[in-house]
């Protein structure tokens, strides 16, 4: 079997349905649309990012499985993409099992892993890879006693949510109520279910970047890995991330025998974020991504190709290249500001006169305080200058209410 592409807009179109519009979709669909692959980009807005990039563009609640499943019917797609965990993912694995499409990297892979106690389980109790010690909860009081039995500090995260969203540390026993009801704020559905687990004092965090690809040779699924990416999180979301994070041997070896083992328990072909905490060199898993991953932005200015470039070459079957070319960083742009159509970038020049820099403006339509709204990287010649060099430019630009009328130059 080899993989044919056909042309965009013409019956032999090789169409891909792209579920999730965001900054990671738009550079999908780049990846995608320079191999020549039609895509359709969907979202619950109008003008997300992906979606002004695509081929196509599709708005519809993804959450609602009969609308989701008309969607991707009326693209065409062989292939659906998630880019988002937030979806009806029931609708995903009927249209697979029926054999209309297939999903990247597997339905099951997006179903397990949109729920945290999905991959948990999945990895700790089937795997028996390990991981901080956990409880599950549906009740303040079952969190209460989850708190005891896993002791303090602990983290209380939503079983469904992205982003530090609903999160919170728990320090000691008068926090707890409070660490429910954020949870039950913030989590994006199923209100009530948590999971609480033991806080790692970690000495790195790392994104470990897991390819499951065809071996054009044998025909087989292989699995390759970028170099470590490290990462700095404030209040569970991403601010900045470098690459490569340097690991003792052993605790590299275990890393890529735990994120082999969890992505080939998924399956499928496509790159994953494995994220695990490093503790000497012991290695934790803490959660996987079936897609590429936030703090992989960082792969734009450091590899040959990006995790973007990565996961479409994987998805359509065709072989893949995880080269470092230099070591590189990335600090992401965040907006100040609450705007409601849209938002004026400036102090461009200062970001990218900074030495090897580069910069992604995502097009969000819509800005609020301390939402993400571009990335600034930057290579150098070690790890320390680029992220001094990826700060500088992410902090020389100013985020501002648009202007109507402004003159670009
Ligand atoms: N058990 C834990 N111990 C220590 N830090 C944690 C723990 N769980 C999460 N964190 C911190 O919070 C961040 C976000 O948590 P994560 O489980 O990855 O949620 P999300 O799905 O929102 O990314 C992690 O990258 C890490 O920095
Ligand atoms: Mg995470």
């Amino acid at each position: 079997m080899s993989t044919r592409i056909g042309t965009p807009w013409t019956q032999g179109a090789t169409r891909v349905a792209l579920l999730g519009s965001g900054e990671i979709g738009k550079e999908v669909a780049i990846a995608l649309t320079r191999l020549g692959v039609e895509v359709t980009a969907v979202d619950r807005y109008d003008g997300a990012p992906a979606q002004q990039v695509a081929h196509n563009s599709l708005t519809v609640d993804m959450s609602d499985p009969q609308a989701l499943t008309a969607a991707i019917r009326s693209t065409g797609a062989q292939v659906v993409v998630p880019e988002i965990e937030a979806l009806a993912t029931e609708a995903l694995v009927a249209l697979e099992e029926a054999g209309e499409v297939r999903v990247v990297p597997t339905a099951r892979a997006v179903r397990l892993t949109m729920d945290r106690e999905g991959i948990r389980r999945l990895a700790a109790e089937e795997l028996g890879l390990p991981t901080s010690p956990y409880v599950f909860a549906s009740s303040l009081a079952e969190l209460e006693e989850g708190v005891r039995q896993v002791g303090l500090p602990c983290v209380v995260k939503p079983v469904m949510s992205s982003s530090g969203h609903g999160q919170s540390v728990v320090r000691d026993t008068s926090q707890v109520e409070d660490a429910w009801l954020r949870a039950a704020q913030d989590g994006r559905v199923d209100r009530g279910r948590v999971i609480v687990e033991g806080f790692v004092d970690f000495d790195t965090e790392i994104t470990l970047l897991t390819v499951r690809s065809r071996d054009p040779l044998t025909g087989r699924t292989v699995t390759s890995f970028c170099r470590p990416i490290g990462h700095r999180q404030v209040d569970g979301d991403y601010v900045e991330s470098w690459q490569p994070q340097e690991l003792p041997a052993t605790a590299l070896a275990r890393a890529q025998e735990v994120a082999a083992q969890v992505t080939e328990a998924l399956g499928g072909w496509g790159l994953f974020g494995v994220e695990l905490f490093v503790v000497g060199e012991e290695v934790l898993f803490s959660e996987v991504s079936p897609r590429p991953h936030d703090t992989g932005m960082v792969t734009l200015a450091s590899q040959r190709l990006s995790e973007f470039e990565l996961h479409a070459r994987a998805l359509l079957g065709l072989p893949v290249d995880t080269t470092l070319r230099s070591p590189a960083a990335s600090a992401v742009v965040r907006s100040p500001i609450e705007a409601g159509s849209g938002v004026c970038f400036s102090g461009i020049e200062q970001a990218l006169a900074e030495p090897e820099s580069d910069l992604r403006l995502f097009g969000k339509p819509v800005a609020h305080p301390g939402r993400r709204m571009g990335v600034a990287v930057a290579s150098g010649p070690d790890v320390p200058t680029a992220r001094e060099r990826a700060q500088r430019a992410a902090d020389s630009i100013v985020v501002a209410s648009e202007q109507p009328g402004t003159d670009p130059a």
